[in-house]
């Protein structure tokens, strides 16, 4: 058997452990100062005014609709091809989830579509920064501001992201991130919610900490309070050191590895080149692409490239991969929920039967790539 391509492997060097083993002889693992540090240097890479490191990029989603004032039975738009977590949070708060389809040339949320559909009832939208990708936030914020309507931006797949040179971070109401194990950056599990709004961003960092006054995060400092009151019913969201430590270490190398993610990016798309039919995430140049994932849309009907075979073949050669994603759209809940048919979202629709997320991380090597791209000759 051939040694095995993961999917995805962390680019850890040694200064994880070194910062980790810092925080562990501080005796202090708990939210304290690296968290704090992390923030500033995370607003420092995004070009954000505030950042709150929170365990999830879920929690930043989650707490996001809070601090915005989402109501029950308000109207929050977002894709139905992404992750759980970006349309559970909508159910989570009673809102009402309205689901607008993906373009078919990046992936990420069609505008026509969502301007059609903004109305007075619509409190909120949810861009995902598919795979590293950014829709035209420009054209998004135009849209969103003459309704009133809140971006939330779901940039999970997407630290490095820029629209027009500017960092997707000075965009919208909120952006959130995660260092999720196979992020761009990784704290494990870890995730963190940035915007220029301090009141907002205060409101959300009492609510990562159980709804607990300001002055309650003194309990984390060397003064100490044991008093303390409750504000809200808060959530225990925060970010803790040892998170912290490690994705200070991540994000010290943020761009070296985005480099070499962007070189293995390059490489795949020579390298497949020569496979009639199959299609590839379109990058325009206003974009700066996060590459997060590598993500081949088989196209079958040109390509004649059966996914099942593929995947049979890619895992006979012991190469991982995955599927970025079946859309929610098709899930049982939200199809019984909403009474969704397949093609009320025809590229989303398409796309989730037709896509493969091939291995993909910054020590990728060339032979690697090679030995993936021999599985789709064979897989005609
Ligand atoms: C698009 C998208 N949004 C949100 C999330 C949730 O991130 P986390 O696991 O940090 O909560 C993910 C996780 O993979 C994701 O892919």
């Amino acid at each position: 058997m051939q040694k095995q391509i993961p999917f995805f492997r962390a680019f850890l060097t040694g200064d994880e452990l070194k910062n980790v083993k810092r925080v562990l002889d501080s005796h202090w693992l708990t939210t304290g100062i690296e968290t704090k540090a992390f923030e500033k240097e995370f607003c420092r890479f995004t070009g954000a005014k505030y950042a709150v490191g929170l365990n999830s990029c879920t929690a930043a989603l989650h707490l996001s609709l809070i601090a915005l004032g989402i109501k029950k039975d308000d109207v929050v738009i977002t894709t139905p091809f992404t992750f759980a977590s970006t349309a559970n949070v909508i159910e989570h708060m009673n809102a009402s989830l309205r689901f607008v389809d993906v373009n078919e040339d990046d992936f990420t949320i069609d505008l026509d579509k969502a301007e059609k559909v903004l109305s007075s009832k619509v409190k909120a939208v949810i861009p995902v920064h598919y795979a590293g990708s950014v829709c035209d936030l420009e054209r998004l914020e135009k849209m969103c501001k003459s309704k009133k309507v809140k971006i939330i931006q779901d940039s999970a797949h997407c630290i490095e992201g820029k629209w027009n040179g500017k960092h997707v971070s000075n965009y919208g109401d909120t952006t959130c991130y995660s260092f999720y194990a196979t992020k761009n950056i990784t704290t494990g599990e870890g995730g963190m919610v940035t915007s220029k709004n301090s009141s907002l961003m205060e409101k959300i960092r009492i609510l990562s900490l159980h709804g607990l006054s300001k002055n309650a995060w003194s309990r984390y400092s060397k003064k100490g309070n044991a008093f303390y009151q409750i504000i809200y019913p808060g959530f225990k969201y925060n970010m803790f050191d040892v998170q912290a430590a490690i994705g200070r270490a991540q994000l010290k190398k943020i761009s070296v590895m985005r480099k070499m993610r962007k070189k293995v990016d390059a490489l795949y798309r020579k390298t497949l080149s020569d496979i009639d039919g199959i299609r590839f995430q379109k990058t325009i140049k206003q974009v700066t692409h996060a590459h997060h994932l590598f993500v081949v849309d088989l196209n079958t009907r040109k390509s004649k490239i059966k996914r099942t075979k593929l995947m049979e073949i890619l895992s006979m050669n012991n190469i991982a991969y995955s599927v970025h994603f079946t859309s929610l759209h098709l899930h049982p809940y939200y199809k019984n929920k909403y009474k969704f048919k397949p093609n009320d979202f025809p590229v989303a629709n398409r796309l989730s039967r037709e896509i493969i997320s091939l291995p993909f991380f910054a020590e990728m090597q060339e032979e690697d790539v090679v030995r993936v791209a021999k599985c789709f000759k064979k897989a005609r």
